[in-house]
């Protein structure tokens, strides 16, 4: 017995402490063989063999189960020591992203035009002659085809150089009333400190019966829309030229930098260009087969209203991917 004592208490594992159980109390172990021994004894000596065997069984189950505990809890122990966190250590922080300055500034002139319930239309970028030029009164050979540099393919196709065909392709596809903008990509070859071969556009278009839409309107919207951009900044509309235009206006607002005293940004005139827009010229009208009715649009450049409200002195630092200007804008 002092033997299996020992043993139970020498183990130093659960899985040893298992083997000696199974030595001690399994079908073939030891107290099974001392039972079964029985069997030979004389009578008289079975009762008291069998109560020292039982005492002694007893006891060893006792002592296993001590040892199981012990070594149970010197496990947990073990455990803890090992797998402690430490809860005062930095973590490492998700990043989170932003949206590009272009398109914040897009999201929000698409949301005033949305308040008024202008539809979101847009077209293609690869563009056919017709689209860009023609229907928008630029027969070939205009002086003012010059006025946008033009990237043409082969097949006499072109990158779009401005919002104004998707005017004719909407004008084409639906009937008046029209209340309609579209936002888009358009190229021009020009490359410098204030153009980049691509930019971005948004075009409006507005056009129902003859008399319905003025040029009062056309006003009160630029206007209204101007503020809600810029806040508090003067409006004021020069007489300008498009071929699309009858009459033409180009929009400036008092210089934001300067408030209008005059500064290096709006070339100490006190003001800023800011859009482009006039009154639908028949002509146009009469390229999609429209009659007896009038219309007003206009259009704007998506980078240049970033540039003025994020005050960011360098088209080109808007399309390089520089993290130092991008994380400005969470
Ligand atoms: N398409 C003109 C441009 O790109 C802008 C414009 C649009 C002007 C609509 C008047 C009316 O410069």
């Amino acid at each position: 017995m002092q033997n299996w004592e020992e043993k139970i208490q020498n183990v130093s594992s659960l899985d040893e402490l298992e083997k000696v159980r199974i030595e001690l109390f399994g079908k073939k172990g030891y107290f099974a063989a001392e039972f079964e021994k029985l069997k030979n004894l004389p009578n008289e000596e079975k009762p008291k063999v069998a109560k020292e065997l039982n005492v002694a069984k007893n006891r060893l189950q006792g002592l296993l189960q001590a040892r199981k505990d012990e070594l149970l809890a010197q496990a947990i122990e073990e455990q803890l020591k090992n797998e402690k966190i430490d809860v005062s250590l930095y973590g490492y922080r998700a990043s989170k992203g932003a949206l590009h300055p272009v398109k914040q500034t897009l999201d929000q002139i698409i949301e005033y035009f949305l308040s008024l319930n202008y539809a979101i239309e847009t077209g293609p970028l690869i563009e056919e002659d017709f689209y860009n030029f023609e229907a928008l009164n630029l027969p070939k050979h205009h002086p003012a085809r010059d006025m946008q540099d033009t990237f043409y393919f082969a097949d006499g196709t072109l990158l779009r150089t401005h919002t104004s065909p998707v005017q004719i392709r909407t004008m084409q596809k639906q009937k008046p009333p029209i209340r309609m903008i579209s936002p888009g990509a358009v190229f021009r070859r020009d490359f410098d400190l204030t153009h980049t071969p691509m930019f971005h556009q948004v075009e409006g278009l507005v056009v129902d019966e003859a008399g319905k839409v003025s040029f009062a309107n056309l006003k009160f919207i630029l206007q209204d829309f101007l503020h809600y951009m810029f806040g508090d900044v003067k409006v004021r509309f020069r007489p300008s030229f498009f071929p699309f235009t009858e009459p033409s206006a180009e929009v400036d607002i008092s210089c934001i930098f300067c408030q209008g005293e005059g500064c290096r940004v709006c070339s100490h005139t006190g003001w800023l260009e800011v859009l482009g827009c006039g009154m639908v010229d028949p002509n146009v009208f009469e390229a999609v087969g429209y009659e007896n009715v009038s219309g007003y649009a206009f259009g704007l450049g998506v980078e240049r209203f970033a540039m003025l409200l994020y005050r960011i002195g360098d088209l080109r630092s808007l399309f390089e991917g520089d993290l130092r200007l991008l994380e400005q804008f969470k």
